[in-house]
């Protein structure tokens, strides 16, 4: 094999109240990435599409090639190749979009190389083109892109990640108004210490989710949606939020909340068309504040990258 093109999924990260813990891929968008070998070793990108030019061509400072080189150096390796990069999604949205091109990237790699290492052996890899891009080498997108499904991320030292069960009518409306908000920047406004009492609410409601999802209990899913210590910082960088998530519960969603670190929201419900009217309401609560914005259902996607030829 000498050529392959990879795509890797988008992510909803934190998932309320799991800040940096939780995420789930969804089936759609997500980034693609072509890599191709050549004689001269090392790597070099050839081209960037649908970044609007922003993103860099210099290796050390662009999140897929960051973790290819990573893996090169892991496994010893001065192979000689060529990168085209396929963003598919939008910049600074909320969805996971430096981590998929990271994990496109590192497992379209190990696939030109044999398959050296086993797809969980990557994620240290892909975490340091995240670590790159938002100052933190945070699991909550990279490891669902990587490994798929629903993902627990029960400790960073040493990292012990979790899939976890999810009811196969489980549904994900993500909705993506068109602002932008750099997720350092979010992250940066947080704030550092968190009052016992909400802790309490908080793991209360990550158990709770998780035990609801592994039981089938959407009663359970639904009450253990609540984010008590992340939201009411971050909700103040997105115009109407209040409003559209007022307007997803009341069309039936299980729960909402911010995707990632925003300004895309999402929210769960038990069947697709439901899923649907959830995002049409949405959708409604964002223009009649003048924004526009773009919808993607899906159901919680279980494989990650896939192989597209
Ligand atoms: N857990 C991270 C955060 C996800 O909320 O900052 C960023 O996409």
């Amino acid at each position: 094999m000498d050529s392959i093109r990879v795509f890797a999924p988008a992510t909803v990260a934190n998932v309320t109240c799991g800040f940096d813990i939780l995420g789930f891929a969804v089936e759609n968008p997500g980034d693609e990435i072509v890599v191709k070998t050549c004689t001269k070793p090392g790597v070099i990108i050839k081209e960037i599409k649908g970044d609007a030019g922003r993103l860099s061509h210099a290796v050390h400072e662009n999140t897929a090639t960051i973790s290819i080189l990573n893996y090169l150096d892991h496994v010893g390796s001065d192979a000689g190749l060529e990168i085209y990069l396929y963003k598919k999604m939008p910049f600074g949205s909320g969805l996971g979009s430096s981590a998929a091109s990271s994990v496109a990237g590192v497992f379209a790699v190990n696939e030109l190389m044999g398959q050296k290492l086993r797809t969980e052996e990557l994620l240290k890899f892909a975490l340091e083109g995240e670590r790159v891009a938002s100052g933190s080498a945070h699991a909550d997108n990279v490891a669902p892109s990587l490994l798929g499904g629903f993902v627990l991320i029960r400790s960073y030292d040493p990292l012990d990640i979790i899939k976890i069960k999810t009811p196969e009518k489980l549904h994900a409306v993500i909705i993506h108004p068109e602002i932008e908000i750099n997720t350092k920047d979010a992250r940066n406004i947080l704030k550092k210490n968190v009052p016992i009492k909400s802790a309490i609410r908080q793991w209360g409601n990550v158990g709770g989710l998780i035990a609801g999802l592994t039981m089938n209990d959407f009663g359970l899913i639904s009450r253990s949606m609540e984010d008590v210590i992340i939201e009411p910082v971050r909700s103040m960088l997105i115009p109407g939020f209040d409003q559209v998530k007022s307007s997803a519960l009341e069309a039936g969603a299980l729960g909402c909340g911010i995707s990632g670190s925003g300004p895309s929201m999402f929210a769960l419900s038990t069947a697709v068309d439901l899923a649907t009217e959830i995002g049409h309401a949405m959708q409604d609560q964002f223009a009649q504040i003048g924004i526009k914005s773009e919808i993607f259902i899906s159901e919680i996607n279980q494989q990650g990258p896939i192989i597209l030829d």
